[in-house]
């Protein structure tokens, strides 16, 4: 099993971000994956519009009430088009909502400052891009230790072990010293995903993680990410076009332009089978 001994004890309590100040405000070293109950993610009513304030705004979201509990492993499918990536990016902080409620480990995203937000985002959420944007220059255990040592500034053995691990459970062992620039592409994601977890963050959030990934690597990172979630109580949002891994996870939610148009517990039933893509879309 991973061990996360250089987490424990680094974060500060997310509560501590809050609008609220009180006897909370302290920085309590408490993991902040573990500390908070109630929805990991929760939105409430959320809306967002893209070229608000000029001739050719556009709602591409409609007002979306989702909550991700703990632990969850929950897909979000849909057509090409219909806001997942911007509703991802939304649960991610990375955008604001145009309107609506965001909650991430019962903090009120409205509340918070643009460096509360930052720091929300860097002590609670990983993430996993089609794209990997790994540093080309450095090797795939660097890119790995990278988040850590952004918080720790010094590396150490135990950080380097960390990486090694999760570059073993991506199956990447044999390529920890390459630099990334010259692994293949699925390689590259597979560091991109061992990175996104260095730092046990409790909320993943996949963009088509595996979307260029063989069906073997396709499968082998799907449970990895499973592994994780099941052993350290890690949320999971994962975007996905292929319908196989959605009926795996614990929720599906579907979109329908911009609209939940379902929102399931457990499987999609037999709609799916094994190697399907959801729709033929434009990737
Ligand atoms: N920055 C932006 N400005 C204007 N419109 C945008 C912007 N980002 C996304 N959109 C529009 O919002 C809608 C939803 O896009 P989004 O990328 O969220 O879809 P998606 O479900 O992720 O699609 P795909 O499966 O192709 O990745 C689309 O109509 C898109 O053109
Ligand atoms: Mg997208």
């Amino acid at each position: 099993m991973i061990q996360w001994r250089l987490y424990v004890g680094r974060a500060d309590n997310v509560n501590d971000m809050g609008s609220a100040p009180g006897k909370d405000s302290g920085r309590a070293r408490v993991d902040s994956a573990t500390s908070v109950s109630g929805p990991v993610v929760s939105l409430e009513g959320v809306k967002k519009s893209f070229g608000v304030g000029t001739l050719v705004e556009t709602e591409v979201l409609h007002g979306i009430d989702i909550k991700l509990e703990k632990g969850e492993f929950a897909s979000l499918i849909g057509p090409s088009g219909s806001g997942k990536s911007t509703l991802l990016n939304i649960i991610g902080l990375l955008d604001r909502p145009t309107s609506g409620k965001l909650f991430i480990n019962g903090q009120d995203a409205a509340a918070l400052d643009d460096a509360a937000i930052t720091r929300l985002r860097g002590r609670t959420i990983g993430f996993i891009f089609q794209a990997h944007y790994l540093l080309s220059a450095f090797t795939a255990l660097e890119n790995v230790m990278m988040p850590i040592l952004l918080e720790r500034s010094r590396p150490d053995d135990a950080m380097r072990d960390t990486a090694k691990e999760l570059l073993e459970k991506v199956g990447l062992t044999k390529w920890q010293d390459n630099l990334s620039a010259n692994m293949s592409g699925g390689q590259q994601q597979r560091v991109a995903i061992a990175r996104a977890l260095a730092l046990k963050p409790s909320l993943v959030l996949a963009d088509e993680p595996t979307g260029n990934l063989d069906t073997q690597a396709t499968k082998s990172v799907f449970n990895l990410m499973r592994e994780i979630s099941a052993s350290s109580g890690t949320t999971f949002l994962l975007v996905t076009h292929n319908l196989n891994l959605a009926r795996q996870c614990d929720r599906t939610i579907e979109l329908l332009d911009g609209r939940v148009e379902a929102n399931q517990k457990s499987s999609l039933g037999k709609q799916g089978t094994a190697g399907t893509d959801f729709v033929a879309d434009s990737h």
